[in-house]
């Protein structure tokens, strides 16, 4: 059994994954529902988009910061391969994906705007981010040393 702070922290980092990974799937048929209304419903369906969006930000920010402090108090060094790659793979992508989620939607707002391709980079963008997530998820849970 892990002991009492650390199994605290493992507990908080997981918990925080699953919110960091969860809402997203609702994006997608809220996004496919926002192609053929009218703007009055649209706003309904943006402000739950954001809602979703700021989730995800807030549970990918704890499961950072968590997952900072179980490398402090753990045993697992930063260089161990699988820690390593999720960094990577966080660093190259990660933000500048959530950026992208909220550049988005400030372009939905320009009237001028395209909907349907603003909706397709929603959607790739949505994709793109579970992927990710799902690979440092496996990186996490399997523990693999790469090298
Ligand atoms: C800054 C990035 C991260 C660091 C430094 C980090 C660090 C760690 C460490 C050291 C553990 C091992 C805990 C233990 O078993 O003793 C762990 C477990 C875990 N992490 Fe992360 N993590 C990070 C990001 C992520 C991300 C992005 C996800 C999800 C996509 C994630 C999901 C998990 C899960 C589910 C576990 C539990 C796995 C298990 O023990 O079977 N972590 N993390």
């Amino acid at each position: 059994m892990k002991s009492g702070i650390y199994g605290a922290i493992v507990f908080l980092h997981v918990s925080s994954a699953i919110l960091a990974i969860g809402p997203l799937f609702l994006l997608m048929p809220i996004i496919k529902r926002l192609r053929d209304v009218e703007t009055s419903i649209e706003q309904a369906y943006l402000s739950i988009i954001k809602v979703i969006i700021r989730l995800v930000m807030h549970a990918g920010h704890v499961l950072v910061y968590t997952g900072v402090l179980l490398l402090v108090f753990g045993p697992w060094p930063w260089y161990t391969s699988w820690i390593l790659m999720t960094l990577v793979i966080l660093l190259l992508s990660g933000f500048f994906l959530a950026r992208g989620f909220t550049i988005v939607l400030r372009k939905f707002k320009n009237p001028d705007a395209d909907k349907n391709k603003i909706l397709d980079r929603l959607n790739n963008t949505s994709w793109l981010y579970i992927g990710l997530m799902l690979i440092m998820l496996w990186l996490m849970v399997q523990k693999p040393m790469l090298w």
